[in-house]
């Protein structure tokens, strides 16, 4: 096992749109999360990434990029974006930045150029296709409902948009297009930036041939087998020359589709491609298996999400590296998920489900909110909705699987992306301290609960608990590269693991305070117990670790040696 700094970082998720508005015109900006800075200190994160906040017209939030170059008028100035990168470093503070380049805005240059005829010199950029017998080229589906192909009446084409219509997919097999990402790669690097996240990069090299694919419920072709194409390693091992391999620089690729054995070339211990991958199967498991698609209003089943969690932190150990995530801006809020969101269990809940996933192997990302257990919102109409993907879902699925609108709703309202969106709550004053304007989206009426200001003043809140659980990871080599162990498989409430570290097992690389020295002098185990219920339960320690020592526990002061474990209680022995 080698050491590397962003194996032993934990990475912050801002979602630029909704953290912190300082212009007032009700969108997050620049200068919001610059004024934030402190904040994240003192939660004691070392990684900020920061959802797209480049130019774009915002059909999707910022992910249909219309100049790589130049950053979004709502939130700002590449002056503003120099200043929060310089006091981000100021205060030892990383920046990785959203890299979307499976596709464009329908309004960047390239595109606006490549449509205007079947010879212009941009044409190629993009994916185009004659009609098949008068209709798409092939049954693709696109990730926001309806066809992935769009008809251009101009030129009598169709483009490929595996998202919305207004993100037409970039065509890699074409070296220019790769001259010009990797080009665009460079000059960011060279503005000291410190890493990428890669939207979707699993996308980027479509199948050979574009063949139609087997159906999905919906009637399109499975997305899923578009993903991991022929040539993506190939193009991820050239970006890796041409710009990775310049910088010491955090990556994660976002790899819809991923399984264990393509993530072991992604993300290998060779460093040939990523550092890490975001795999899905686990976020995926309370999707909706009758009607084929994600939405439903079930909680992520425990024993499943056990067995996913297991067969990723066994199957990457030694060989590649992983991320722990639940939340992002495109997935519901995990204590309405997993966890138990009514006043009584939400904080503990939030802090179970915290420990749970923190003590794994790996590198953990906190999605803004997170930290104070933010929840869903109780959505009650569709026009509060603002993402495309939840309006297009409620608009055209309906007539595709045969559902009521009224049973789709709550269905869209539990899975939708708008749960994690909502204004960043940072005190109990009007529009959650969010803004002085009006918000672009519904804030949870819950923030004069729940806020960033309550949370810092009292010892035993979330925030403090996520602090806590922050600072026992950079002090221990255990906690970030012990192996991992599942207890109790088939227990349906509870989550019990063992991280074991011997000596010697850590040579060489450099950690996240330059450190290169060697891991634990003696061998070094801890385990890991969770009540992912609302049911009280009994948990008899095991022998060896019954003098051990409390690292961390969600119910202060409780004496776990009774064997009692509370509804949500969680905590840590290490011997
Ligand atoms: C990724 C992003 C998501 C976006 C999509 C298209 O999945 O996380 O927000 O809609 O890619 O760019």
């Amino acid at each position: 096992m080698k050491r590397a700094w962003w194996k032993e970082s934990v990475v912050y998720q801002v979602y630029p749109r909704s953290f912190c508005d300082m212009s007032g015109d009700g969108i997050g900006d620049l200068n919001g999360i610059t004024s934030k800075l402190d904040y994240l200190k003192e939660l004691g994160v070392d990684v900020i990434w920061l959802s797209p906040i480049y130019k774009s017209p915002n059909d999707d939030m910022g992910y249909d990029i219309s100049d790589y170059e130049d950053i979004m008028t709502e939130f700002g100035t590449m002056e503003d974006f120099d200043r929060m990168l310089k006091a981000a470093h100021e205060r030892g503070l990383k920046i990785v930045m959203d890299l979307v380049v499976n596709h464009t805005s329908d309004e960047h240059a390239w595109f606006i150029e490549s449509r205007i005829s079947r010879d212009n010199p941009k044409r190629d950029y993009y994916i185009w296709r004659d009609p098949k017998d008068g209709h798409e080229p092939n049954n693709w589906g696109s990730h926001f409902s309806g066809p992935a192909w769009q008809f251009d009446e101009k030129t009598g084409q169709y483009y490929l948009h595996l998202f919305s219509k207004k993100q037409p997919d970039l065509n890699w097999d074409n070296p220019k297009v790769r001259d010009e990402v990797f080009g665009m790669m460079n000059r960011w690097c060279e503005k000291g930036i410190d890493g990428f996240r890669m939207d979707v990069i699993s996308l980027i090299s479509k199948p050979e041939g574009l063949p139609d694919m087997s159906l999905d419920a919906d009637g399109f072709g499975n997305r899923d087998m578009v993903a991991n194409g022929p040539h993506v390693h190939e193009y991820l091992k050239e970006m890796r020359s041409r710009v990775l391999s310049k910088y010491d620089l955090m990556t994660v690729g976002e790899t819809a589709g991923v399984t264990l054995d393509e993530a072991k070339k992604y993300a290998s211990s060779e460093g040939t491609e990523l550092n890490m991958v975001f795999q899905f199967e686990h976020v995926g498991l309370d999707g909706n298996k009758e009607l084929g698609v994600k939405w439903s209003t079930r909680k992520l089943p425990l024993v499943p999400l056990k067995k996913n969690l297991t067969k990723w932190q066994n199957g990457l150990d030694q060989v590649a590296w992983n991320s722990l995530y639940f939340c992002n801006h495109d997935q519901p809020r995990i204590v309405s998920r997993l966890g138990d969101d009514s006043e009584q269990y939400r904080e503990r809940s939030a802090k179970c489900i915290a420990t749970c996933l923190h003590m794994m192997q790996g590198t953990p990302y906190v999605y803004q909110g997170e930290e104070l257990g933010m929840t869903n919102y109780p959505w009650k109409d569709v026009s509060q909705f603002r993402d495309i993907q939840m309006i297009n879902a409620m608009d055209q699925l309906p007539g595709q699987v045969g559902i009521l609108k009224e049973e789709l709703f709550p269905m869209v309202a539990c899975k939708g992306r708008d749960n994690a969106r909502t204004p960043m709550q940072w005190d109990d004053s009007e529009n959650a301290g969010f803004t002085r304007g009006t918000p672009w989206i519904v804030v949870n009426p819950n923030y004069t609960k729940v806020n960033a200001k309550e949370q810092l003043s009292r010892e035993d809140s979330v925030f403090h608990y996520y602090q806590k659980l922050i600072a026992l990871r950079h002090s221990s080599d255990l906690i970030v590269y012990g192996h991992y162990q599942l207890l109790l498989e088939d227990d349906p409430d509870l989550y019990v693991y063992k991280r074991t570290l011997k000596a010697g097992e850590i040579e060489g690389g450099t950690g996240r305070d330059g450190r290169a020295a060697d891991g634990p002098k003696q061998d070094r185990e801890l385990i890991v117990v969770c009540n992912l219920s609302g049911n009280e339960r009994t948990f008899e320690l095991p022998e060896e670790f019954k003098d051990g020592k409390v690292l961390i526990q969600n119910i202060e002061a409780h004496n776990i040696s009774d064997g009692r474990l509370a509804p949500y209680e969680a905590y840590v022995v290490e011997r």
